[in-house]
């Protein structure tokens, strides 16, 4: 059976995705701009590509549930930060760690969150440089403060945590162990893959 917010907390979660989803809004509107700075004006990009999206309302009453919150609008705000998230795709993990002081350092950003899971990955193998941003939405007669979760990642880890998304969509329960093995060496392979082609990269511009 679907969990579902009760219809009154239904409301006023439409009325705080709005609000986030105007977070959103201007937090890829600055990560457009820096992109197109780098493609214009830089030497090089280390930006492959952003993606954005919001959480739906059911499943934000999902991850409440399975949190053991009560499903309102206003534990959702106080305890979902990734209802509005951005994907910062990098080249090599070098522009990942770039990339988090860029966001760090724009100024009308707070950064109230940081999880290096690029030096210290999951134990499931997952690596990602995480930041929840805390971006001001002015309205016509309020200010806003809107969480929006970044996830800084390589291509290939990109690669790799969709497939992992996938197996773990199938098996909600627990991944068999067999398969759960095979993700460990595959996220160990890409980071390999990774160091390598940086290796190749840096070896082509410094000859
Ligand atoms: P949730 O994992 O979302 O409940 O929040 P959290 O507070 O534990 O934050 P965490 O930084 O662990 O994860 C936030 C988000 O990162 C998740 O919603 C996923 O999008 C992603 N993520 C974290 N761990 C994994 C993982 O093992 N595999 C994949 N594919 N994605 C992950
Ligand atoms: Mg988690």
């Amino acid at each position: 059976m679907p969990i579902l917010f009760p219809a009154d907390e239904f409301a006023k979660m439409k009325d705080l995705l709005i609000i986030y989803e105007c977070g959103l809004k201007i937090v890829s509107t600055k990560l457009d701009i820096i992109n197109q700075d780098f493609k214009s004006f830089k030497q090089a990009n280390p930006i492959e590509h952003i993606k954005f999206r919001m959480k739906s309302a059911e499943s934000t009453a999902e991850k409440l549930h399975r949190r053991g919150f009560t499903l309102t609008a206003e534990n959702a705000r106080e305890y979902i930060k990734d209802i509005a998230g951005i994907r910062v795709i990098c080249s090599f993990t070098r522009d990942i760690f770039y990339m988090a002081g860029v966001l760090r350092g724009l100024p009308d950003l707070v950064v109230s969150e940081e999880k290096d899971y690029v030096t210290a990955p999951k134990p499931t193998g997952y690596r990602s440089y995480h930041m929840i941003l805390n971006v001001p939405v002015h309205f016509s007669d309020k200010v806003e403060t809107v969480p929006v979760e970044a996830q800084i990642r390589t291509q290939a880890m990109d690669f790799w945590a969709s497939l992992e998304h996938k197996v773990r969509y199938k098996y909600p329960e627990q991944i068999p162990q067999e398969l759960n093995d095979e993700l460990v060496m595959c996220a160990n392979k890409i980071d390999d893959l990774d160091q390598k082609m940086f290796l190749i990269h840096e070896a082509v511009r410094g000859g």
